[in-house]
């Protein structure tokens, strides 16, 4: 397949990404990659670009790119600088899955574009190598780290928070990739099913960086972890019937000392909007307030995404004038570079 076939669209917009990859509701041999903030499709060619729409949410805009720069955007998106956590590294892995799961289907598509994935890959590491290494870890578990560990700037709301247990709820992808970052002298895990959670606890004793115990015997239990534990990170979306009753044991809770609570709650479930009833509580962080946080960047930063941006592009050239080719090598390739 030439780099010319390839067809990308893009939808940007929170929602519940599927655990799998979606199958094609039109029955089209399109690899569709669904995460929390976007669902991309790749095919090839845009015969069936049409079609494909109504793999869509119906609501939101609709970008569609093709050739070098559709191959741009793929590497924008492996290499987390379309994320709202920018540089974020949890992404790589997730397309990286998506693909495993698309190629083993076997179908036409998957093998048509496996050598263009496999450059993408090869693209986004060296990217990151050489752009955004220096950016400082930018997962979702180091900033979780950072606000656990940092009391907050203006130093007015909330004290510094202690080092006591650390309760995580959720055991899905993004509590799986947060948990070996968490502080404290004891991490505790709670979620709906909990076999998900003692599998994480396993995982994590692996490692043996401090005491895990998973938190058994339904609401009442969970509730009661709310109460004591120091700090609570919440890795699953919202929830209108039980959010109520983990608020009042977070208020209803004191520290481990004995004093007034001095934790936070950072909840990763909740988005810009639906902060409700959360919204009272001066301890919480959000999502949202995550990415607020981050847009405030450094100059050097910003030059430093600048450069990585830049790099997507220049990758995409070089590759649509030959699969093998990643360093400009003759007069002819200046005029492609000459519009960058
Ligand atoms: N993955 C990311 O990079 C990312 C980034 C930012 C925000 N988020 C948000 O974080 C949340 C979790 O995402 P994920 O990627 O970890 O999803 P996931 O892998 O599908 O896991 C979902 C988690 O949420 C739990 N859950 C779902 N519905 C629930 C309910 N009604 N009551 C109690 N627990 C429920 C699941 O429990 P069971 O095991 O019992 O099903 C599981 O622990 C979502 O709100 C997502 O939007 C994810």
């Amino acid at each position: 397949m030439d780099l010319r076939e390839l067809h990308v669209l893009h939808w940007r917009g929170a929602h519940v990404a599927c655990a799998t990859v979606p199958e094609s509701r039109a029955g089209l041999d399109v690899f569709l990659i669904d995460t929390c903030q976007r669902r991309v499709a790749l095919l090839r060619g845009s015969e069936h670009a049409e079609q494909a729409q109504a793999e869509f949410p119906a609501d939101g805009v609709l970008e569609s790119f093709e050739g070098n720069e559709a191959y741009a955007f793929l590497l924008r998106f492996a290499c987390g600088l379309e994320s709202k956590l920018v540089a974020e590294t949890e992404i790589f892995g997730q397309i990286k899955v998506a693909w495993r799961q698309f190629s083993e289907r076997g179908s036409p598509l998957a093998r048509q574009l496996s050598p263009w994935m496999q450059l993408l890959f090869q693209d986004a590491k060296g990217i990151r190598a050489q752009y955004l290494g220096r950016l400082g870890s930018a997962s979702y578990g180091s900033q979780v780290r950072r606000l656990l560990a940092a009391p907050e700037s203006d130093g007015a709301e909330i004290a510094a928070p202690t080092l006591g247990p650390t309760l995580l709820i959720g055991a899905g992808q993004l509590a799986q990739s947060v948990a070996p970052w968490l502080t404290g002298t004891e991490l505790w895990l709670w979620n709906r099913t909990i076999v998900r959670a003692q599998e994480l606890a396993r995982e994590l004793a692996k490692r043996a960086e401090k005491p895990v115990r998973v938190i058994e015997g339904g609401v009442d239990a969970e509730l009661a972890a709310w109460r004591a534990a120091d700090n609570v990170v919440v890795c699953v979306p919202g929830d209108p019937a039980h959010d109520a009753a983990r608020i009042a044991a977070w208020r209803g809770g004191a520290g481990t000392d004995g004093g007034a609570r001095r934790g936070r709650i950072v909840h990763l479930g909740l988005g810009a909007d639906g902060i409700a009833p959360w919204s009272g509580l001066p301890e919480l962080v959000s999502l949202g307030s995550l990415f607020d946080m981050l847009r405030s960047q450094s100059e050097l930063r910003a030059r430093q995404l600048q450069r990585a941006h830049h790099a997507c592009r220049e990758k995409a050239v070089l590759r649509n004038l030959g699969a093998g080719c990643s360093q400009s090598h003759s007069w002819e390739d200046l005029a492609a570079f000459y519009s960058l």
